[in-house]
């Protein structure tokens, strides 16, 4: 219950712009933001990308946003993602940038979305970058997978997020591992109907686990984006983990314990880093999935 309510301040336009216009609660609200955000520039994420990457992690680098429902603002937010690509590029950054289509154009037509992600795709081909689609609600499932395939055909360093939680999955796996674009599997961050998705229990243990099993067989590049340390030991165990194909990843500023360790121990490990003003979003769905973040997040506040 805690997580809906979470969920849906998170989208509440009301709530946004009350926070983003209060000179008390944004700046408060940041500091808190600041745990799972690098900042609210491009320049923020690449700091902490270069420290990161100078510790020998991996990273993926995403402008926070969803939902741009203005033509002239997914122009804008198309563009940032350029320059964002350049300006790695340029440091020889040969890492990954990711993104959700909505934020680029999905919500006004797919075509948009598809137009914006090849100009994106093609510069990111150019400096050797991968770019990975986010996965959004199951409403948007079929043109997400849709505007994938499509793409990866022309740009094999477009790679796809698949929520196990959703049954889909399973049978969406079957077709996709014959794209080549590396897969990140994912539980699911988005509240769901039980019809079509299963909530967090052993069951969806199982889906997981099964997915990687399906991709590490095929030898596709797979990434196991989880922070649940069951999930982690049992592909160890299964020495999935040992192909080269094979990464962790984790969220910035989550389990980082667990993902040094990861690295320590050799495994290739990445860390999902995020940035932009859209910050207050990302900090609910954070706190949506872990509700004792609520407690962190106040303590960072009430911090000097
Ligand atoms: P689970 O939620 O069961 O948590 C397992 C354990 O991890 C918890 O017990 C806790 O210890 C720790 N943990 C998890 N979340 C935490 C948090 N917020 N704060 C502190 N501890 C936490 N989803 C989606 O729908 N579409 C997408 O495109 C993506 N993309 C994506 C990329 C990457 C790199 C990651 C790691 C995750 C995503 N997600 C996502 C989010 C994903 O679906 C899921 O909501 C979160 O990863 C949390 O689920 P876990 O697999 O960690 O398991």
């Amino acid at each position: 219950q805690v997580s809906q309510a979470l969920k849906s301040i998170a989208r509440n336009q009301h709530i946004k712009s009350y926070i983003q216009q209060s000179n008390e609660l944004y700046p408060l609200l940041l500091k808190a933001a600041k745990r799972f955000v690098t900042g609210e520039n491009k320049q923020d994420g690449i700091e902490i990308a270069k420290e990161l990457i100078s510790k020998g992690y991996f990273i993926s680098l995403e402008y926070i946003g969803e939902n741009t429902a203005e033509l002239e603002d997914c122009i804008k937010v198309k563009e940032e993602f350029l320059n964002l690509i350049e300006k790695m590029g340029s440091m020889s950054m040969k890492q990954t940038v990711s993104l959700d289509l909505s934020h680029i154009g999905l919500s006004l037509n797919p075509d948009i979305a598809y137009k914006h992600l090849l100009e994106i795709a093609e510069k990111a081909n150019q400096y050797g970058i991968t770019l990975m689609i986010s996965m959004e609600e199951s409403s948007k499932t079929d043109d997400i997978l849709d505007i994938y395939k499509k793409a990866t055909k022309q740009y094999p360093n477009v790679g796809i997020t698949l929520q196990a939680h959703l049954y889909r999955s399973s049978d969406d796996i079957k077709e996709l591992i014959y794209y080549p674009g590396r897969i990140r599997v994912v539980k699911g961050a988005y509240e769901e109907s039980a019809e079509i998705s299963i909530a967090r229990s052993e069951e969806l243990t199982e889906r997981y686990l099964s997915l990687v099993d399906t991709l590490v067989a095929a030898n596709h590049p797979v990434s196991i984006a989880t922070h649940d340390e069951v999930i982690i030991q049992e592909l160890l165990h299964r020495k999935h983990a040992q192909q080269p194909n094979v990464e962790f990843e984790m969220l910035y500023g989550i389990r980082s314990d667990l993902i040094w360790d990861l690295k320590e121990k050799g495994y290739q490990t990445k860390v999902y880093l995020t940035y932009g003003k859209e910050w207050y979003l990302y900090l609910c769905h954070r706190l949506a999935e872990y509700p004792p973040n609520i407690y962190t997040a106040i303590s960072d506040i009430v911090q000097p």
